[in-house]
């Protein structure tokens, strides 16, 4: 079916148990029914994703999450504060939820995207929806239905098409099962978080088996990333050389060359946290040996941008 706009029709795949490519504000999702384990295994299988890797579920309002999780009053307090958005909240499972779709943890990851036509497939179909980045396993995640179509288009009913994500990273993953833990950096900067909750701990730990999306190697663009610690290395080194088989991905940067892509000329990691997934995909695939690439300063969106880029660049500098 490839690429399609009627929410009608996801409704309906999704009912009759298929996988969907699903848009979300973060980054696309490859959505089935969450309590459905039939449907559930069919996305570990078109992902490769390992069984042993949990799975997220999109509800549309705080009552759906509690037919599904214990919502605690902080975790609806912080759902009323900052959903539907980039927030993910894990809490522990009621037993509708099969084992598979959270990889037989007692926990559940739960989050209400910020996007119309997700939230629209949602309340229309009133299902709970199971959706991780619809990318295959390790790889980049999709911002656009047609990287959904180019890496999974074969394996999946189709992909509904909601243009490019506005927010371009994934979601921040909040564990609330104990003292609260920030589990994965993503959309929502851990500073709202904490201006809410007071100081969090921050464990992102690639061998974290409660959140392997973390492994260290991931959003892998298919050739070899150089990250220098600062747009002012990269610009420095830059300068030196002159090979059009390198091509550098900037932020804050006034630099105009060939060979050089702008994430956000004036330095908004808003800006260019949107871009990120893209760039780096279309510069894995532009025929390039090499994308450079710095961190951006550590605050807000760049503590997230600068994780996938270290991930990005895991091993293959
Ligand atoms: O923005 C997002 O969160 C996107 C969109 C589609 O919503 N989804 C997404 O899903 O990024 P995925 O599967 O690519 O990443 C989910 C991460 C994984 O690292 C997984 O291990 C973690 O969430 N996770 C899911 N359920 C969990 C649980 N019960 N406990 C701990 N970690 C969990
Ligand atoms: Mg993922």
């Amino acid at each position: 079916m490839g690429i399609f706009r009627e929410i009608e029709t996801a409704v309906h795949l999704l009912k009759s148990g298929e996988l969907v490519g699903l848009p979300t504000e973060t980054v696309y999702g490859l959505g089935a029914n969450a309590l459905d384990a039939e449907a559930v295994a069919k996305i570990f299988k078109a992902k490769n994703r390992p069984a042993f890797d949990p799975l997220i579920v999109h509800v549309a309002s705080v009552e759906q999450a509690s037919s599904i999780a214990h919502v605690s009053p902080t975790a609806k307090r912080l759902f009323e504060k900052f959903s539907p958005g980039p927030l993910t909240i894990i809490l522990s499972k009621k037993s509708i939820v099969p084992d598979l779709t959270t990889s037989g943890h007692d926990t559940v990851g739960i989050r209400i995207p910020n996007h119309p036509l997700m939230l629209e497939v949602l309340e229309r179909s009133n299902l709970c929806i199971a959706a991780p980045s619809a990318n295959p396993f390790g790889y980049t995640s999709p911002t656009t239905a047609s990287h959904v179509d180019q890496q999974l288009g074969d394996s999946i009913a189709g992909i509904l098409d909601g243009g490019p994500c506005s927010v371009g990273i994934e979601s921040t993953i909040l564990d609330l099962t104990a003292s609260p833990r920030i589990l994965r950096l993503g959309g929502l900067p851990v500073e709202a978080l904490e201006q809410e909750l007071g100081p969090i701990e921050v464990q992102l730990s690639s061998s974290n088996p409660k959140a392997p999306g973390m492994l260290s190697a991931h959003y892998n663009p298919g050739v070899k990333v150089r990250l220098f610690d600062s747009l002012e290395l990269l610009e420095a080194e830059a300068s030196n050389i002159n090979r059009s088989n390198v091509a550098m991905l900037v932020s804050g940067s006034a630099i105009e060359r060939q060979h050089w892509f702008h994430l956000s000329k004036v330095g908004n990691d808003i800006e260019a946290a949107s871009k990120l997934f893209s760039a780096l995909r279309y510069l894995g695939g532009a025929g390039y040996d090499e994308i450079w690439t710095h961190l951006h300063p550590e605050s807000g969106l760049g503590k997230a941008i600068n994780d996938r880029l270290k991930r990005a660049s895991f091993r293959t500098q």
